[in-house]
Parts: C-alpha cells; structure tokens; sequence
C-alpha cells in the first residue's frame, strides 16, 4: 500500500489542517479544476449554475479493530451542497476503499451529471492496464494494453449485470508489462452491479489520473433536497508482488472483510441438474441424480431451471418466470418429496430462481404487466426465449415480491440449504412505471439499490442459506452484490481446456471458494471437444468443486476418478478454497521453444506455509513434446516438503515425484518436471500434488 497509503493520508492530512483547505485533490469537481483535468464530480444546482467548489468543514476518525476510517465533511462555498468524503483503510489487509455521500438542501432537486466513486493521481511512466473482458461462455479474457496519452474508458451499459463484456475490475502494472510474482501493480474494483466508468486519464504530459464510479450515460441523478446519495465503494490496492499481490490482497479482503457472504467457509461438493437434464425434470429423474451424487460422496444436489409453473408450464425458455409454484406435473409430490430424498441420502437440497425475471408468458404478467420495466409507449424489447423481461426493482411492490417469493420457499421448505439465483436479461427497456417522469434518469441506479435492499432484507432473516450469484454464467462476478452472496457460477461454459482460460482470468480478483467450477459432459455439447474425466475433475478442483452431466451416461471408470476426486477434494478442499494462491505458468503465456508442451498451473498455499497443493494441466498433446519446469511460490524457502500425487488417474500408480522430498528454495528457484507429456498418451494431461 505504500505509496497510496500515503497518497491518500497525504491528501487527508491536507484536508485537516484549516477549513480553507479545498477540497479537490481528493475529489475534482467541476468548476474547481483547470481545463486539464476531468472532474469526477459534476453537478447542476437547482439554481442552474453548474459549478461546484467543496471546502472542507470537519474531519473524523474512526479506529477500530479492523479499520481506520477518515471522514472529512465538506460543503460547496456558495450552495447548500454537502459533500462527506470517506476513506477506509483496512488493517489486516491492503485494500482501501472510499466513497462519497453527496446531500443538500437546496430548494428544489439537484442533478448529479457524474458522481465517481474515487480518485487517484498516478505516477508517470510506462503504465499497463489491465482489465477483463469476455462475454457469455467466454467469461474473464486478460486484457492487456499500454496506457498512453489521452483517455483510456472502460463502460458495461448491460443494466442488469455488469462482468459480461467489461467487468469493473482493473489492475494497471507502474513497471511495464505485468508480471505475476514481481512488480508494483495498481489493483482497483467497483463495487458496484449495474452501469460503470472506469477511467485512466493522460491528458497531459505530467501523469495518469485514475477515476472510477457509475456511468453517467442516461443516468443523471436527480437528488431531491435532503436525499442522501451515497456512491458505490471503490476498493483499491497497491503491490510490489505483481498481479499475484494484487490477486491476494483481493482475495483476503473478500474472505475477510464481508465482501464476500460466509467468506471464511467453505462449501459443498455439488450437483447441478442442468446440464444434465435441462427442463425435463420429474421426480425420478431427479432422485435418480441424487441417488448419484450420493454414492460419489457429494454433499449437496441443486435442482435446476424447469420445477415451476401453472398456466403455462415450464419446458423452455419462453414461459412462466414469475410464477414460483411447483409444476405439479413434473413433480406430483411437491418440493416436500425431494428434501425428504436429499435428507435420506444424508446429502442437502437446492434450488434455482431468477427472481428479477418475468415472461411475458405467464400469469404475473397477465396479472401485474406494469411491473415490467418498460418505455411509455413503446413496444417492448424482448430477451431470452422471446418472451423475457426484467421486473422493476425500484417499484417496492417488487420488491416485496421477489423478497415472498425467497421467503416462502423458505418458510415453507426449511430443508433448502442452498439456492440459485439467476439473472438472464439486460435492461433493455429503459422505463419504469413506479418512478415519476421527472426521476426517469434515476431508473439504473435505483434498480440496483432496490435490489440491495431486497438482498439485505433476505439475509437478515437467512444469514446461512449459501446463495449462489449466477447471470448466464459470470455475468454478476463483481464485489457490488458479492456482500450478499456466497459464491457465482464462473461461466456457462463447462468445457474443461477453456475454463482453465476462463477461471485463470476470473481468480484475479475473487477467491476460490466463490467460483463454481463444475465437472461437464464430454464430448462438451458447447465446444464439441472430449477431455478424459481426470482432466475434467482437476480443473474442476482448484474451485468450488462440483458437476453438471447426467451421471447416468457416464462409464464405470468416469464414476471411479470423481469418487476418488471428491474423497481427495474434501481433504484438500479447506487449502484449495481458503488458501494463497500463486498463479505459476499461465495458460496465456506462449511456450518459450517450439517442442515444449502448452501448460498452465496455478497452487494454492496456507498462511503457515507449511501446506499447499499444486495443478498443473497439460494445454497441448503432441507425441514427443517436452514437458515443462515449473518453479513454485509462496513457500517458506527453509521447509522440507514432501509430495503426494492427488487424484491419481484409474488404473494407474502415483507418477515418480511422489513421495519425493524438496526444500522450498529448490521448489522455488529450480522448480519442478511434471510429467506432462504425451508419453502418457492421453489429450490433456493433469496433474495434481499435496505438498507436506
Ligand atoms: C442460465 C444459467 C444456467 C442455467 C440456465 C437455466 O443460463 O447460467 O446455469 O441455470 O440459466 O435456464
């Protein structure tokens, strides 16, 4: 945190000294900044005058065991317009997040034309940035690129979800391109679901100025006298450990500091019944998968899309999202019947939701069509099936709804350990019935805290319920609904090579016990490709393990390497979902000489460094290639470690490093040879070890 710690208390300081002191070096606003630099806070009073100069009035610290917290109070020097900066600096952990509380009392509204979440001035030089980038079934791709002169924007203008396309996370390197282990590098997240900004301004010779907050883009907000306006939290870090610096500080903040709901625990081996199944559920198909996710030894079996409906049933995409009520048709005996199952079987039961989500195919919108958004006037746009539409979240009779719905469920079935809740649709009707015409422009900030404020009023009454955050797979992987959540699904891709790809990308900022990574079908129905179960069962591993096939298809040695994966899974799964992770070779990163294998392996190691577990996976078979060393981190150089080969493949005896003995420093600086290669002569090899 060095040089932004300082930055920031620097800028505090500044700020405490005399109530002359202005403001803008935390916060440029408009009308206080010269032509050179961008204001990250706009306003028009509702005098008109659109300029804005904030002094400050009063500092306060609060310091308590797991924070440090300044807040400077300051006001405009000519309106009734108040500004409370906040600057939190967590002790055990480098991150500091800020934000603002934007009030007034002015006579009539304000509009807020841009309202970032924080600033920071960054050093001059040879500036990296990196970010994600990705879209459904292809979630989390690195992006990385030189930051030059001029503006460099990164926006998600989704509504509804905002990590599809351009997620609101970035790291930027100050020493050239990013390395993993070495480096100072910038890490920054907005903790915020809905629209954002992120931007990096050069607009002079003299630096980078780095800004963050909701996007402004049709979303002026129109703040009525008295209405406190708090923006999203901007979290940011600083290492001198590279990307992987960053990556951990992320990490630990998220398990630690409630960034992440239950995010010191961990969680269960699963079964998923999509991909599996689909929408054709019944009864005893269901049973029959719990009946197989029993005998694996998994903990937990989560019904899918496809168990509701009434009018209009359920088969496909196109129908009765909003009416939560068991298809009687596909499930006589109820919900009662398969919490009974699950409780016989000694495994727990979930669910799936998408409560935000309503078709126009279904009885809520014959009966409450207003609760749609949607433009006066217009016809509406519609989503997924044809018939999709997103409900309104800033009406709170929607709210109430969604919060029955989750309820009820429950109320009425206190068995449900675990739900799922999905968000399959962008705002694409930018309308609302509940709001005025005048506070239209509030409708994609207000959705979101609408949403908050239903998510809060759940887990005051459910604090245990695991609730996975899922949107087409990632499209909700960011820390504005993470407080609220334990864990996302990754992606909807299941394809074992490319979700190597996908959660290298993913873990640089959340912890492996949030990404629910399953074991898929293969050949994959997406990509068409086959990868042996082993491979399928390693990738899986280094998350939150569990599976998504109809375990019905597979062979008698698919069923015994996940029975051995999960026995391994749950001795190692406290290290693997609550440990440090080191990524070692990424899959991005192009083979040095022409014949050596395409690998990637990541290791994951605890606080004590005196356990840890390595994944190392074969990208690339050809005959003959070249395996590759790989050299470990974050060991205690001093420690002797002995290895244990993992989930050792059917059929076969642990490989030659098992039960070898290195010390950290040879692990670290000469590395190991993994055998990789195709001598195995198997597509896409793995391997996984513990290490003692
Ligand atoms: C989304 C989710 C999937 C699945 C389907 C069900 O696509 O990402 O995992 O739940 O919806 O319709």
């Amino acid at each position: 945190m060095r040089r932004f710690g300082i930055c920031i208390l620097a800028l505090c300081t500044c700020l405490m000294v005399g109530t002359s002191v202005r403001a803008i070096e935390m916060l440029p606003t408009f009308g206080d900044i010269d032509h050179i630099h961008l204001p990250a806070l706009i306003v028009q009073h509702a005098d008109g005058d659109q300029s804005l100069q904030l002094k400050a009035q009063d500092t306060t610290y609060i310091d308590n065991a797991q924070y440090k917290e300044t807040v400077i109070a300051t006001k405009d020097m000519v309106h009734p317009f108040y500004v409370t900066i906040h600057v939190r600096q967590w002790k055990d952990v480098a991150i500091t997040e800020t934000w603002y509380e934007i009030s007034h009392t002015e006579k009539k509204p304000v509009r807020l034309q841009r309202f970032d979440s924080g600033y920071l001035p960054l050093e001059n030089g040879d500036l990296y940035l990196v970010h994600l980038h990705g879209n459904w079934a292809g979630e989390a791709v690195p992006t990385v690129e030189r930051l030059t002169r001029g503006v460099k924007s990164i926006r998600n203008s989704d509504g509804a979800r905002n990590a599809h396309l351009d997620a609101p996370e970035v790291m930027i390197s100050l020493d050239g391109m990013p390395q993993e282990n070495s480096g100072r590098v910038f890490g920054a997240a907005l903790c915020w679901s809905g629209n954002f900004e992120i931007r990096v301004a050069a607009t002079d010779e003299k630096g980078f100025h780095f800004y963050a907050g909701i996007d402004p883009m049709a979303s002026e907000y129109i703040l009525s006298p008295k209405q406190v306006f708090t923006t999203p939290h901007l979290a940011y870090t600083y290492s001198n450990e590279g990307m992987g610096g960053v990556s951990r500080a992320f990490h630990r903040w998220a398990r630690t500091c409630g960034m992440l709901h239950n995010g010191n625990t961990t969680r269960s081996i699963l079964l998923n019944s999509w991909e599996g199944i689909y929408f054709d559920i019944t009864e005893e198909r269901i049973i029959a998968m719990m009946n197989d996710i029993a005998a694996f030894g998994g903990e937990l079996f989560v019904m899918d899309d496809g168990w509701f409906g009434g009018k209009y049933q359920r088969n496909s995409d196109d129908a009765a999202l909003g009416d939560w009520i068991v298809d009687t048709r596909k499930l006589p005996n109820g919900l009662e019947a398969l919490t009974q199952a699950a409780k016989d079987r000694h495994i727990q039961f979930g669910i799936w939701i998408e409560p935000e989500a309503i078709n126009t195919r279904s009885e809520l919108f014959e009966k409450h069509p207003e609760w749609a958004l949607q433009e006066r006037g217009r016809e509406l746009k519609l989503g997924r099936g044809g018939t999709q539409l997103v409900l309104d979240m800033t009406n709170p009779k929607v709210q109430d709804f969604v919060f029955e719905l989750v309820d009820d469920l429950l109320t009425k079935h206190p068995e449900i350990a675990y739900i799922k809740w999905d968000a399959n649709a962008s705002i694409q009707n930018v309308g609302s019935t509940y709001l005025p015409r005048d506070k239209q422009s509030n409708l994609y900030i207000d959705y979101h805290l609408g949403l908050i404020k239903t998510l809060e009023r759940i887990r005051a009454k459910y604090p245990n319920v695991v609730i996975q955050n899922c949107a087409s797979g990632g499209g909700r992987a960011n820390y504005g609904l993470m407080p609220y959540f334990d864990e996302f699904w990754v992606s909807d891709n299941n394809d074992a090579l490319q979700r190597v790809y996908i959660q290298w990308g993913t873990s640089y900022f959340f912890p492996s016990n949030s990404m629910a990574q399953h074991i898929g079908g293969s050949p994959y129905l997406m990509t068409g490709r086959t990868t042996p179960i082993k491979f399928r069962c390693d990738v899986a591993m280094s998350g939150r393990l569990g599976m998504e096939l109809q375990p019905a298809h597979m062979t008698d040695t698919e069923r015994a390497q996940c029975t051995t994966a999960f026995k391994d899974y749950k001795e190692l799964r406290e290290l693997i979902q609550l440990g440090n992770l080191y990524r070692l070779v990424s899959p991005y990163e192009p083979v040095p000489v022409v014949e050596q294998q395409q690998v990637a392996s990541l290791m994951y190691v605890n606080d004590a460094k005196d356990h840890a577990v390595l994944f190392a996976y074969g990208l690339s078979s050809f005959m003959k290639q070249s395996s590759r060393r790989i050299r470990l981190a974050g060991l205690d150089p001093e420690r002797t470690y002995t290895l244990t080969e993992r989930n050792v493949r059917q059929g076969e005896q642990p490989c030659a490093l098992d039960g070898q003995s290195f010390t950290g420093a040879y692990l670290m600086s000469v590395g190991l040879d993994i055998p990789l290669s195709t001598e195995y002569n198997i597509d896409y090899p793995s391997r996984i070890f513990e290490l003692k």
